[in-house]
């Protein structure tokens, strides 16, 4: 019998010890934990017991997800382990009902997450509402085209300037793009505990003199030479992304440089002179969000101008979702009507920022149309003029 609370603020070293373990790492030292326990939030730390012994934990930051038109409060979920030998018993399941129920209490219609795996949190009901991109670019062979966005300056900082400076910059950058989060203080200091003592920091001022983006990055050497690898980079426009790039492509003895977790949509194949060197080596999952509150989640965002669409919404594990919801630009109710097409829960995920067009879903045998002018509809109603994007890790 697998029991679940909230631990105690005395017990969340131990709640770190064995996540860190499960994912096959050492547990913190003194000095990184120091750094690290003001991320723990108090009764939101959550432990699995057997037979009085902790197996397995869960926790959740309290956080807001851009969406298209507004922001909604959201459980941002991390730490999620269970013990080596406790495994494949329900632990992780007995943790997930226990945290949804927590995050309804809170008013949070949303939980989200990063996946280690792609193959745990479907089941739960979290969909991939954002993806992201790897590139990697010859440095010597990327050149800017003249046309590219230009302007300002970039300088380099100290991480103690970094420090002060940089939770001010992030907010002025692209704040309402669905998929973006909060950073609060502890999510910096953390953050800066897990990067190395090489990490680098530039920023960008725009013409007016205000700081309007900045890029983390490291020197990495190897044996095809020294790579800049970009942690993290973030703008208020266009002009302080292309800014930070042409720095970044300039750094003198650099072979590559490889950034990580970019939007889908950045330009940057547009800002070269050769596109094919910008060479994207990967696209992933970003993040996965579940509507825990199906109702509330839907009416959090805006929809595009088309008809409404009567949708019926499965959920298997917190069947009060399950339904059929009247969506329209004019907003949400929930609806007695013949549904028009039907979908789980972890595939409206996939629509609710944008990131799919329902279309896609249709053709992915994920969304049932039982009447096919719907789909068009759906589209323009759930189609969004900006890629989502998250960006930040948690
Ligand atoms: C991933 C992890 C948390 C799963 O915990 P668990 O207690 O074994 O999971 P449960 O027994 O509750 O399993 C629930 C369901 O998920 C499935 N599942 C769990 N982990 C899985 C995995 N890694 N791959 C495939 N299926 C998995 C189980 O088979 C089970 O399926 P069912 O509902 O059809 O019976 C645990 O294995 C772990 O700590 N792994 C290492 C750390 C890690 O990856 N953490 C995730 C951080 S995002």
């Amino acid at each position: 019998m697998i029991d679940v609370r909230a631990l105690a603020e005395a017990e969340f070293r131990d709640s770190v010890d064995l996540f860190r373990r499960a994912l096959l790492r050492r547990p913190p030292t003194d000095e990184e934990w120091a750094r690290r326990r003001g991320m723990l939030e108090p009764g939101r730390v959550l432990g699995a017991f057997d037979g009085g012994e902790l197996v397995g934990t869960a926790r959740a930051a309290s956080n807001r997800l851009a969406v298209p038109g507004g922001r909604v409060p959201a459980g941002a979920v991390t730490a999620v382990g269970v013990r080596a030998d406790h495994t494949r018993r329900g632990v992780l399941r007995a943790l997930v009902r226990a945290q949804f129920e927590d995050v309804r209490q809170r008013g949070e219609p949303v939980a989200m997450l990063h996946a280690t795996e792609a193959v745990i949190y479907e089941r739960f009901g979290y969909g991939v509402a954002t993806r992201h991109r790897r590139v990697e670019l010859e440095r010597a062979r990327a050149v800017f085209r003249d046309d590219a966005p230009r302007g300002g300056r970039v300088r380099v900082l100290t991480r103690e300037a970094a420090d002060l400076l940089l939770p001010e910059v992030y907010e002025r950058c692209a704040p309402d793009r669905p998929g973006r989060i909060e950073r609060a203080r502890p999510w910096w200091s953390g953050t800066w505990g897990f990067l190395g003592e090489d990490v680098l920091v530039a920023v960008h001022t725009g013409a007016d003199g205000v700081d309007d983006g900045f890029a983390v990055y490291e020197p990495k050497h190897g044996e095809r030479g020294t790579a800049l690898e970009v942690h993290d980079l973030t703008g208020a426009d266009a002009t302080a992304v292309a800014q930070l790039w042409r720095f970044l492509l300039g750094v003198d003895l650099v072979d590559r440089v490889v950034a990580h977790e970019r939007p889908l949509d950045e330009p940057l194949e547009w800002w070269l002179a050769d596109r094919r060197q910008c060479r994207v080596t990967e696209v992933a999952d970003d993040l996965w969000v579940r509507l825990v509150d199906v109702l509330a989640a839907l009416r959090a965002r805006s929809y595009g101008a088309a008809d409404p669409v009567v949708v019926e919404v499965r959920d298997a594990v917190l069947p009060d979702n399950a339904g059929c919801y009247r969506i329209g630009p004019d907003g949400v109710e929930r609806s007695s009507a013949a549904p028009q097409l039907g979908l789980d829960v972890a595939a409206l995920a996939a629509l609710y920022l944008g990131d799919q067009p329902v279309s896609t879903l249709v053709a992915a045998g994920r969304v049932e149309v039982r009447d096919p002018a719907a789909v068009a509809a759906a589209d323009r109603l759930f189609g969004t003029a900006v890629t989502p994007w998250c960006g930040t890790g948690f």
